[in-house]
């Protein structure tokens, strides 16, 4: 039995949880295990409703569950940063959840708008650490509205948060048994100290595990080469903000926001998974958004919870319904409502 909290959130969230709860709910009955689900309604609406972004015993309650499903954050009668900040980031780093992984891969009958490849060149996956860097909201304003107005945002990249994400990022690469490659991607040439800590930490720590291949990529580079040849890379360890950056790149070459998913993971903790495509405020309520990344999103979760059978017979079902059904993974295009195709994923398990 296991015990999920559902955020469904903001814009179409709602809709794709739904669909990851229907089929989360048909794959446990066929591979005998229970979920105990508690939907959680944190986002813009109770926002502007209470005034309050989250429950002050918000992270202590979620503690208590075995992972997190988030639908997605955003809404657009509240200006930016705020639920981010106050729901997403406070989850992330509450939680200490200090990997977010997000696979990029190209299923069979997808659509990438990269020339000449298929399924068998973009299948990669990028480790991206997730409670440091410019993300930490270190910094502040002077002069704050004068023409003299000084604005600071600092990078924070400590040793120890280093360490534990190129820990796992090699650890994870060693399990995942394929190309047995991680590339670290960072900006030697320019970021002398934070991206030195990274490459100096990643060629230390390398040493270690001397079965896996080792390079080094700047990060524009790496832009260019993930476009060129992606089936160059097998996994990917990189800093917060340049892996915000590279992911959504990820995410179009995979076939779009309708199919990209991630985990925030602790490891000794509570994870939560997530598609990584944001509200879509206009396309809210219209039952046309793709739920496969919300579906992708659970299916990385079962992975996580130690059910890879289930989470395998997810992925199948979606690679059957992207490879038989679908005409386009765009939101309205699908030639299939949203619960349509979660209907079409529980009828593939
Ligand atoms: C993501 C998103 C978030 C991020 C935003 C919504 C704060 O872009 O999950 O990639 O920057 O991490
Ligand atoms: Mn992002």
């Amino acid at each position: 039995m296991y015990r999920i909290a559902v955020i469904p959130g903001d814009g179409t969230g709602p809709e794709q949880t739904a669909e990851a709860v229907k089929v989360l709910r048909a794959v446990a009955a066929r591979e005998g295990f229970g979920v105990d689900i508690a939907t959680l309604d944190w986002g813009g609406d109770r926002y502007l409703r209470t005034g309050e972004v989250l429950p002050a015993d918000a992270l202590d309650l979620l503690r208590g569950f075995d992972a997190i499903l988030l639908g997605a954050i955003g809404h657009p009668r509240v200006p930016p940063g705020i639920l981010e900040q106050g729901i997403l980031l406070r989850i992330r780093f509450g939680l200490d959840q200090y990997i977010n992984l997000r696979p990029v891969k190209l299923y069979p009958g997808v659509e990438t708008p990269l020339k000449d490849k298929g399924p068998e060149d973009i299948d990669f996956v990028v480790v991206r650490e997730n409670t440091e860097g410019l993300y930490a909201g270190a910094g502040g304003f002077l002069k704050k509205g004068t023409p003299d107005e000084v604005a600071v945002q600092e990078s924070i990249n400590t040793r120890r948060g280093v360490e534990r994400c190129l820990r796992w990022a090699f650890e994870y690469c060693r399990r995942r048994n394929r190309r047995k490659k991680l590339t670290l991607v960072a900006k030697t040439n320019v970021l002398t100290f934070a991206s030195d800590l990274w490459e100096r930490t990643f060629r230390e720590v390398g040493k270690e595990y001397p079965d896996v291949e080792q390079e080094y990529m700047h990060v524009d580079a790496a832009c260019m080469w993930m476009v060129k040849n992606p089936e160059n890379f097998d996994v990917i360890v990189t800093d917060n903000m340049f892996g915000d950056i590279i992911t959504d790149l990820g995410a179009i070459i995979q076939g779009g926001m309708g199919v990209a998913a991630g985990g925030n993971i602790n490891p000794q903790g509570v994870s939560m998974f997530e598609p990584i495509g944001g509200s879509a405020p206009k396309y809210a309520g219209k039952n046309v958004i793709n739920p496969l990344a919300a579906i992708l999103a659970m299916m990385m979760m079962l992975d996580h919870l130690g059910q890879e059978a289930a989470a395998r017979r997810v992925e199948n079902a979606v690679m059957a319904v992207c490879r038989d059904h679908l005409r386009s993974m765009a939101a309205g295009q699908m030639g299939y409502s949203t619960s349509e195709v979660g209907d079409l994923v529980v009828r593939y398990l």
